[in-house]
């Protein structure tokens, strides 16, 4: 049997380093493998949790939906398609927030952040905590369970997530499943050395930090971002400490190991920051640059972009509807004749 490798890319912002080293790179990877049956898609349904502007979100489809294809994405041989395209998702999702704790969620980390930022700004715990941020974590296990994914290729943030889905996964199959499991329960794939990529200020790189290195910006727009990574005060000919150097581990992300080694000696050695800055920028732009360009193309042409997803979403259909059908029976919404 094929494994499934399933993951999704919220729409709310371009596209980062961090999306594309945690996720989207060891996704098309694994997308290439003979056993691999790939599902990857736009979260754009959670998107609307987070952002409340329709022009923002409509441009990040197409700005992902391009990402995905120019990263070598083969949409013929995978599913490729937009959440919102999927209507089974949000009804599953209702069969499975009906058998969710409360306490589970309440353990959410983006819930529990926000609640803890309003305590300390003496505020209600709850202000500005809306049910889509509540239950987001319902949303993305019926993304998972609905194509009984096997493998989620996620960065670090991510892992609690699939780790809930598991949980409501195994209530499910324990309440509705007689003995069968309905649904298979998934595991986070975290490729180490990139699990929680550093933005420009060391803090994860994160579109709500504003400390993003955004991925197809064009090569003058990269050095200018590289050029702001903070560094420590060590001046040219000094010793540099790679391993408390947020800009090692970026490079360190796109680096084979003898590039990587070499790198090392040249900072112990005092290699200027300067110089280090130039280095990382050759090596992502080395890595970037046919992507970038295929990217340029592409968002150029939405009605293209379009019949793809539009022809992935009823892919994921053909196996989404008739599953649905079963879960309905299970849970005892059957027609009476
Ligand atoms: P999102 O859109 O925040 O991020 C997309 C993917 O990029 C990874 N990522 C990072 N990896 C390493 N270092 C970083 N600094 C970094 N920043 C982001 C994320 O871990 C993620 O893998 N809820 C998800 C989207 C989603 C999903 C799903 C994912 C919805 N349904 C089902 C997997 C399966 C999210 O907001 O990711």
């Amino acid at each position: 049997m094929k494994t499934r490798i399933l993951t999704g890319i919220t729409t709310t912002g371009t596209p980062h380093l961090g999306n594309y080293a945690g996720a989207i790179r060891p996704a098309v990877v694994a997308s290439r493998a003979a056993s691999a049956d790939s599902f990857y898609f736009l979260a754009d349904y959670h998107a609307l949790i987070k952002c409340d502007d329709p022009l923002r979100i409509q441009r990040s489809r197409l700005e992902i939906a391009a990402t995905w294809l120019a990263c070598g994405l083969d949409a013929e041989r995978v599913t490729f398609y937009r959440q919102s395209d999927v209507p089974e998702i949000p009804e599953l999702t209702w069969l499975l927030t009906c058998v969710t704790a409360k306490g589970l969620l309440n353990r959410a980390h983006a819930y529990k952040a926000s609640v803890d930022k309003n305590v300390e700004n003496g505020e209600d715990p709850d202000a500005g905590v809306t049910m889509g941020l509540y239950s987001y974590p319902v949303l993305m296990a019926a993304d998972i369970l609905m194509f009984n994914a096997h493998k989620v290729p996620v960065g670090r943030d991510q892992i609690q997530h699939v780790e809930m889905a598991r949980d409501i996964a195994q209530r499910f199959n324990h309440l509705f499943g007689q003995g069968r499991e309905l649904f298979t329960l998934p595991e986070a794939v975290i490729e180490e050395s990139v699990a929680t990529l550093p933005g420009l200020d060391g803090r994860k790189m994160s579109k709500s930090y504003d400390n993003t290195i955004p991925l197809f910006g064009s090569a003058k727009e990269l050095k200018a971002a590289v050029a702001r990574i903070v560094t420590d005060s060590k001046l040219p000919g000094e010793p540099k400490d790679p391993d408390s150097s947020h800009l090692f581990t970026l490079y360190q992300a796109f680096a084979t190991p003898a590039q990587l080694a070499a790198f090392r000696a040249e900072l112990c050695d005092g290699l200027a920051w300067g110089e280090a800055k130039q280095r990382l920028f050759e090596l992502l732009d080395n890595e970037l640059s046919e992507p970038r360009e295929l990217y340029r193309q592409l968002i150029a042409k939405p009605a293209e972009l379009e019949e793809i997803l539009q022809a992935g979403a009823a892919k994921a259909r053909r196996i989404a509807t008739p599953f649905l059908g079963e879960l309905r029976e299970a849970v005892g919404l059957r027609n009476f004749s």
